[in-house]
C-alpha cells in the first residue's frame, strides 16, 4: 500500500479552509477532516455539563468522562460525542467561544492529538485546523497556511450563520472573530502560526473557485516533486 497522502492546511477561523478543504478532498479522493470541529465538540460537552470554559481544573477533570470520535455519512465527517452525533449542535457563538477558551487548554489539545494523528496514519487526507502542519502533522505532504482579512473572513461567517438562520449581526461576528484571532494566537499551547514550510495563502478578495484552483495548483505542484 502506498503511504497515506497528508494536506495541512491552518489559518484563522473563517479563512475559507473548510469549504475548500472539503471541496478539494472530494476532488482529489481524500478524507476531509475538520479538526475545529473536535474541538467544539469538547466546547460543547463543558457547556453541557455547565462548566465554566475558564475553569481550567473543571475542564481537565471532564475528559476522562467523554469520548469524542468523528464518522463519515454521505461523504460529510460527522463528530460523535459519548457515541451521540452532536454535529448539529457545535456551530453556535456559544460553542465557538467555549471551542476557543478550551482549546488554549494542553490537557484538552492531547486529548484530541490522538485521534488525529492516527486518522492521517491509516487514510490520505485534507486536515483542517490551527496546528496540524506544525504540531498534528509536522510531516505533512503540503503544508498550506490559509489566511483573509478579518473583515472579509467576519461577512463569510456572517452570511452562513444568517444562512442556517442564526439572529446575528455583522459586527458581533467581526467582533467574536478578533477576540479569537487573538486567543488563537497567543496562547501558550499549539499557537496559530504558520508552519515555517508552509505555503502562504491569502484569500481576501478570492472568489471560492479562484482560491480552490490556487491551493489545487499547490497541492498537485508539491506532491509532483
Ligand atoms: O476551525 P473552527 O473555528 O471550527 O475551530 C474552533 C476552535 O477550535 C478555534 O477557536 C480554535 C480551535 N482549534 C484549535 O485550537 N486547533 C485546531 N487544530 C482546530 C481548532
Amino acid at each position: 500500500m502506498n503511504k497515506p497522502v497528508s494536506v495541512a492546511i491552518d489559518g484563522p477561523s473563517g479563512a475559507g479552509k473548510s469549504t475548500i478543504a472539503r471541496i478539494l478532498a472530494k476532488e482529489l479522493g481524500y478524507i476531509y477532516v475538520d479538526t475545529g470541529a473536535l474541538y467544539r465538540t469538547v466546547g460543547y460537552a463543558v457547556l453541557q455539563k455547565e462548566i465554566d470554559p475558564q475553569d481550567a481544573v473543571a475542564v481537565e477533570s471532564l475528559l476522562p468522562h467523554i469520548t469524542v470520535s468523528m464518522g463519515y455519512a454521505n461523504g460529510e465527517q460527522r463528530v460523535f460525542l459519548n457515541g451521540e452525533d452532536v454535529s448539529a449542535y457545535i456551530r453556535t457563538p456559544e460553542v465557538s467561544m467555549a471551542a476557543s477558551t478550551t482549546s488554549a487548554m494542553p490537557p484538552v489539545r492531547q486529548f484530541l492529538f490522538r485521534l488525529q494523528q492516527d486518522t492521517a496514519r491509516q487514510n490520505s487526507v485534507i486536515m483542517d485546523g490551527r496546528d496540524i502542519g506544525t504540531v498534528v502533522l509536522p510531516f505533512a505532504s503540503v503544508k498550506i497556511f490559509l489566511t483573509a482579512s478579518a473583515e472579509d473572513r467576519a461577512q463569510r461567517r456572517f452570511l452562513e450563520l444568517r444562512e442556517k438562520g442564526m439572529d446575528v449581526t455583522y459586527e458581533d461576528v467581526l467582533a467574536d472573530m478578533k477576540e479569537r484571532d487573538y486567543n488563537d494566537s497567543h496562547r501558550a499551547a499549539a499557537p496559530l502560526k504558520p508552519a515555517e514550510d508552509a505555503v502562504l495563502v491569502d484569500t481576501s478578495g478570492n472568489t471560492l473557485e479562484q482560491s480552490v484552483e490556487i491551493l489545487k495548483a499547490i497541492i498537485l505542484n508539491a506532491l509532483k516533486g
